[in-house]
């Protein structure tokens, strides 16, 4: 950690506090089963789970269907209770409050969801006003509170429109608004682009991450997506069969994937993947004369470096891109190339020391003729 050189430091000074201590969510040992039923055996939903949302970020959790993401998002504002552990919220345990304290604690917890739940008999202006009835709010301080949120996720052109008379991704517009109508602390966000098409995703996101940046607003996001935690989080949790089985920074993770089922989410992300004509020849034996493949992960300082032109006039080594991508993450630029090298021992030795010399990763793939 930097230390700022206008703080004063003084013996007493107030110890900065790290990401871990100023979190605004923290799963603490949390475990979550649903008991047997008649025909039906207990679900054992979530296990150990520890997992700390720094404030004002935004987290992410990623997880396939049934991995316990909605269960998870669900025990932040009391709907579930876990079946052991501590689920502690701005510095309250809201696994140990009775329904009436639980009421108005969820009103500094915003929640958006996959199908909207909007309410059709109501104009737009009027769900997003509606927690702040339920909440008992006057009908000057509703206006004067609904409005300018209209106006922030770009709908104060529909007030008087009934949902049946949007889009999705304007039905999600109405959706986030009325999260915030409550002005919470926290946003909780569960799959709230699945039902929506790429371009539209993007534009929530995109939404999501100007309140984030402008209100300081935490947000917890569950999705099934690596395109979504990409977009917008900067750090990540990954969620298998109940447990989280990695998590950390968004960068590192996409770059240094640790647990197979990250990889299988990030196998789809473009470069890693291996080309089609690739694909159908590798193998996993030397072929006499023939390539090594070799994906080479392009992060940190020599991640914008032209290492490969170095590499074949350095060391005389022709190298044979195969394919790739290149882009960021994070504003932190990345790319992914997947090459073939001559297959001579001492060649791709010297080509591998040259590239982990670089610190860039590199992963022999397989074998081409
Ligand atoms: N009320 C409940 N009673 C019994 N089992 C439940 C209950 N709610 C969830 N489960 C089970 O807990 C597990 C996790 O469910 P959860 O809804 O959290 O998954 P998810 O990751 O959100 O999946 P999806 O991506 O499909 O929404 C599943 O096996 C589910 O069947
Ligand atoms: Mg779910």
């Amino acid at each position: 950690m930097t230390v700022n050189a206008h703080s004063p430091i003084t013996a007493d000074a107030a110890i900065p506090a790290s990401a871990e201590e100023d979190a605004i969510i923290r799963f603490e040992g949390v475990a979550k089963s649903f008991p047997a039923r008649k025909n039906s055996a207990a679900v054992h939903a979530l296990a150990g789970i520890d997992l700390a949302v720094p404030r004002s970020s935004i987290v992410g959790v990623i997880g396939r269907s049934g991995a316990g993401k909605s269960t998870l998002i669900r025990l932040v504002n009391g709907l579930e209770k876990p079946t052991a552990g501590r689920v502690i919220v701005d510095g309250t345990d809201v696994t140990r409050l009775d329904e009436r304290t639980l009421r108005s604690v969820r009103r500094s917890i915003g929640m958006v969801f996959q199908h909207f739940n909007l309410l059709s008999s109501r104009t737009v202006f009027d769900n997003v006003a509606l927690p702040l009835e339920i909440a008992g709010t006057d009908r000057r301080t509703i206006e004067q509170r609904v409005n300018p949120l209209l106006e922030l996720v770009g709908l104060a052109d529909k007030r008087g429109r009934y949902p049946a008379e949007l889009s999705g991704g304007q039905k999600q517009r109405v959706g986030i608004a009325r999260a915030l109508a409550t002005q919470p602390k926290v946003l909780l966000s569960d799959e709230a682009t699945s039902a929506l098409d790429p371009e539209t995703t993007r534009s929530i996101l995109d939404l999501l991450a100007t309140i984030n940046r402008e209100l300081g607003l935490t947000i917890l996001l569950i999705t099934h997506e690596m395109a979504v935690i990409r977009a917008i989080a900067q750090r990540v949790a990954v969620l298998d069969a109940g447990r989280i089985v990695e998590q950390g920074d968004v960068f590192d993770l996409f770059t240094r994937p640790q647990h197979e089922t990250t990889r299988s989410f990030l196998a789809a992300e473009s470069g890693r993947e291996l080309p089609a004509f690739v694909a159908s020849q590798i193998r996993p034996e030397p072929v006499p004369g023939g390539q090594v493949v070799v994906r080479i992960v392009f992060r940190g300082p020599f991640a914008t470096h032209p290492v490969l032109s170095q590499l074949a006039r350095e060391l005389g080594i022709d190298v044979n891109i195969l394919g790739g991508a290149v882009d960021s993450i994070a504003g932190r630029p990345f790319g992914t190339l997947i090459v073939g090298l001559p297959n001579n021992g001492s060649s791709l030795d010297k080509a591998l020391a040259f590239l982990k010399a670089r610190d860039l990763d590199t992963e022999v793939l397989g074998h081409v003729a």
